[in-house]
């Protein structure tokens, strides 16, 4: 009996688990890449990516107001971003994976007491990062991006905190056009300007590479 018990209970268990892999299955992917951090409503905006601050940190072009008549096109530092795992990939292929999204978070300069918005710091005389004020991102799917070189992009508003939660895709004008124009044959990004992208054989990870 108290085998027959013991087998019940394999069985069922078995059962249940052929059930959760049912329901898991039953699931609608809604043609996400898979381990993408890309998360799109049922209308397809892109939801402000979760946790983007732990992804690697790999660059922050500058374009300060002053050099730009008073207002740069994008607020001042652009603070950029992408998943490890892609860069591993990127390093090993030039193309960075199906599903890879990249977060450029925008800050003004900390308090400029110059009129080119520089202050000083015991560091020096230069530009600090300031208040947090927008996010564009891009999000690589061939598919459903296929018109802008498989890469979409969003913007989550360019201002202060709070930023928008969610974003539609914006238009070929106001984003993709100046990428496809100059950046197009190094998949959509900037990759000059992020030194740890650069040595594609040297690996990226190490104080020593590059
Ligand atoms: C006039 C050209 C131009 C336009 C328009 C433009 N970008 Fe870019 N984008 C750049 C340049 C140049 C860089 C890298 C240097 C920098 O950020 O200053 C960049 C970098 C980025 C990055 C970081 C990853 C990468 O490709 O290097 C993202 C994300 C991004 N842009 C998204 C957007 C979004 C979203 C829009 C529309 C709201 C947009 N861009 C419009 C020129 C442009």
């Amino acid at each position: 009996m108290q085998k027959r018990g013991y087998l019940t209970a394999i069985v069922g268990g078995i059962a249940v688990i052929g059930a959760s892999v049912a329901l898991f299955q039953a699931q609608p992917v809604a043609a996400q890449a898979q381990g993408s951090a890309a998360v799109f409503t049922p209308d397809g905006r892109l939801k402000v990516p979760e946790g983007f601050r732990r992804w690697v940190y790999v660059g922050a072009p500058l374009t300060p107001n002053a050099l730009n008549g008073g207002k740069a096109n994008f607020p001042e530092y652009h603070n950029v971003y992408v998943q490890a795992q892609n860069i591993d990939a990127y390093m090993k292929t030039g193309e960075f994976p199906e599903g890879t999204v990249f977060v450029k978070e925008l800050t003004r300069l900390l308090n400029p007491t110059f009129p080119d918005g520089s202050r000083t710091e015991p560091s020096g005389r230069g530009f600090f990062n300031g208040p947090f004020n927008g996010i564009d991102a891009t999000v690589k799917d061939s598919k459903r991006f296929a018109k802008t070189n498989g890469w979409g992009f969003f913007t989550f508003g360019h201002h202060s905190l709070p930023y928008e939660a969610t974003a539609a895709e914006s238009s070929v004008a106001e984003c993709a056009g100046c990428h496809i124009a100059n950046v197009a044959k190094t998949d959509m990004t900037w990759v000059q300007f992020y030194p740890m992208l650069l040595n594609r054989t040297a690996g990226w990870d190490t104080p020593q590479s590059r």
